[in-house]
């Protein structure tokens, strides 16, 4: 805030959820940048109230689904992202998730805080060990390739989909299909395009191993909640770790009283370092462009 203050007069927004609509139309009137949040839908009708003047778009997150990018290019407008700032904090928190779901750690704290645990015994909520395993990696970007950098520290073999990702170590490119039929954790590192709306459907997750485990951190509509909280139900997989959904913050009823699933909050770049670090990269993006400068980060 302060460096946005030194550089322009500032409209900020506060709330504790995200702006509504008629807000953010009335609120983008005559300004030079929008910094905002993937709460915030910029489209074609938000451009238009803010008008010609308006110079860039900086989202203060990596994935710009939630921006009209080819509106912004037909009015001259420049979009930003986030990228490697908070990749290693996505990268330990797809671990946190990994580990987290095959050891049940989120179900054993409901078991203890209800007052239900009945001690130790030899067979008692088993999970299932890491090592040995294949590391399925659905879309392998920056984020994806730290992922599978973490891998050998578990003593997992990774399995990926992305042919451009040829230099990652110690591990096999392979057709989604492939991919899904043979893991044991499958993560998805995809971002939101109309091609990877629906890649995890009922007909994705009925080829994987009744053993395996979803994890996803990237988009929610990526994957088709209802089709998976079927296949958590009929045990058809083994269990998942969510961080992302398709109507944020609803979670799909069908996922909630479910034990196999684990639900959080799109927490994944949440340490204070790294937020810290997006929002001064966006803030860096808005006041280069406003100076007549080009944006650090433009989104590709
Ligand atoms: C968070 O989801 C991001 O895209 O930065």
């Amino acid at each position: 805030m302060a460096k946005l203050e030194a550089a322009s007069d500032v409209d900020l927004y506060v709330g504790s959820s995200a702006i509504s609509r008629e807000e953010l139309l009335r609120r983008v009137k005559g300004v030079d940048a929008i910094v905002c949040l993937l709460t915030e839908p910029i489209d074609a009708a938000v451009l238009d109230a803010a008008g010609p003047q308006l110079k860039i778009v900086a989202n203060v997150a990596v994935g710009y689904n939630n921006i009209d990018v080819p509106a912004c290019r037909s009015r001259g407008v420049a979009v930003t992202n986030t990228p490697d700032v908070l990749t290693n904090a996505c990268a330990d928190f797809t671990w946190g998730l990994i580990l987290a779901i095959t050891r049940r750690l989120s179900e054993g704290e409901r078991v203890v805080r209800a007052g239900k645990w009945g001690g130790w015994a030899l067979d008692y909520m088993l999970g299932m060990e890491l090592r040995g395993k294949q590391l399925g990696l659905v879309g392998v970007g920056r984020i994806g390739a730290a992922v599978a950098d973490k891998a050998p520290a578990f003593g997992m073999r990774v399995a990926y989909t992305d042919q451009r990702a040829a230099d990652i170590p110690n591990s096999t490119q392979m057709p989604l299909d492939r991919l899904l039929s043979t893991s044991d954790i499958v993560s998805l590192h995809v971002p939101m395009t109309p091609e990877t709306r629906h890649l995890i459907d009922q007909k994705a997750l009925t080829k994987m191993k009744r053993s395996a485990y979803l994890i996803n951190t990237s988009r929610g509509p990526v994957v088709d909640e209802a089709a998976l909280a079927w296949a958590l139900k009929e045990r058809l997989i083994a269990g998942a770790a969510l961080d992302v959904y398709e109507k944020e913050p609803e979670i799909h009823a069908g996922l909630m009283s479910l034990e196999n699933v684990l639900l959080i909050p799109h927490l994944a770049s949440g340490t204070t370092e790294t937020r810290t670090a997006m929002a001064d990269l966006a803030v860096t993006n808005a006041i280069a462009v406003m100076n007549g400068k080009p944006p650090v980060t433009p989104v590709p």
